[in-house]
């Protein structure tokens, strides 16, 4: 399937996602966000795609925010249907069963960091900046980065950074715990493929099942998930796969079935 303005690869069982509007600063108008949504969907529903990256085109931006050229003039239903529409997009890569990194690749504004945030894991490179510099248009976020940002860095300092519309550097981010790696730049790709290339050898039930436990901490019960998701590994494959390569002291192939 071919994107107005994305590009997409499959390598090595990884479907890397490029968002590719590097004139602007790969901002999210609304096609890029429905775009997004449907190469997630695909990743997900092909079974030669075992983990997603997502990134941006260029050494500039990963996202510089969503598309600010489509704000003007819209209504408060209008307003409103926008961010339900980027809502469902963003929390429909959360809640995707395989792994999505984000390979930050410089400017994460906005949209850009409310969509690093919506990926389960995300690595930065160097130049990496993030924030939420909404309030700056007379905006608050809108893609859910006023509840995830907490998630990820607790309330005092997102809340900070929400009112401020400050940027923090990747270090920074790294210190928050925003980020899990911060990389040269030329080596972003490098270490998003490593981690996934690793989580790729577990068994991709469980790592769904990690995904929904983890996700259920902030948006349902945590701990009956847990109970939910821990009973349905016995029902798998790869659960019989794993224990017996245990007691036959071999490596575990697992079919993720
Ligand atoms: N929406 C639409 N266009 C955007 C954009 C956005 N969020 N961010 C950048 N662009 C466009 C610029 O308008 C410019 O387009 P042009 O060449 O047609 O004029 C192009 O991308 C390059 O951006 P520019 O501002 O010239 O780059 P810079 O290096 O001087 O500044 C930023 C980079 C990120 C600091 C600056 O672009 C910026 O502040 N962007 C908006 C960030 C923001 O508020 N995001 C949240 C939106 S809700």
């Amino acid at each position: 399937m071919t994107f107005e303005n994305l590009l997409t690869a499959i390598e090595n069982g990884i479907l890397t996602i490029t968002i590719n509007r590097p004139d602007k600063l790969n901002a999210l108008n609304k096609k890029t966000v429905q775009e997004i949504g449907m190469a997630v969907k695909n990743g997900e529903a092909d079974n030669n795609v075992k983990a997603i990256i997502l990134t941006g085109a260029g050494q500039k931006s990963f996202v510089a925010g969503a598309d600010i050229t489509e704000f003007v003039g819209l209504t408060v239903e209008q307003g409103k249907q926008l961010a339900k529409a980027g809502q469902d997009v963003f929390r429909s890569i959360e809640t995707c069963s395989k792994p999505v990194v984000a390979a930050v690749n410089g400017f994460a504004l906005g949209g850009g960091c409310e969509l690093s945030m919506a990926c389960h894991l995300r690595i930065a490179s160097e130049n990496a900046k993030f924030g939420q510099p909404e309030v700056n248009l007379g905006l608050i976020a809108g893609y859910g980065g006023t509840q995830r940002l907490i998630q990820y860095i607790g309330k005092t300092k997102a809340i900070e950074l929400h009112m401020t519309g400050d940027l923090i550097n990747a270090e920074q981010a790294l210190q928050l715990g925003l980020v899990n790696y911060v990389v040269p730049q030329e080596q972003l790709i490098l270490k998003c493929t490593e981690l996934l290339d690793k989580i790729k050898g577990k068994a991709p039930k469980a790592i769904t099942g990690v995904i929904n436990s983890v996700n259920a901490y902030f948006y349902s019960d945590g701990f009956d998930a847990e109970i939910e998701e821990f009973g349905k590994c016995f029902a798998t494959d790869d659960f019989k796969e794993g224990t017996n390569a245990f007691i036959e002291k071999r490596k575990a192939e697992f079919a993720g079935r």
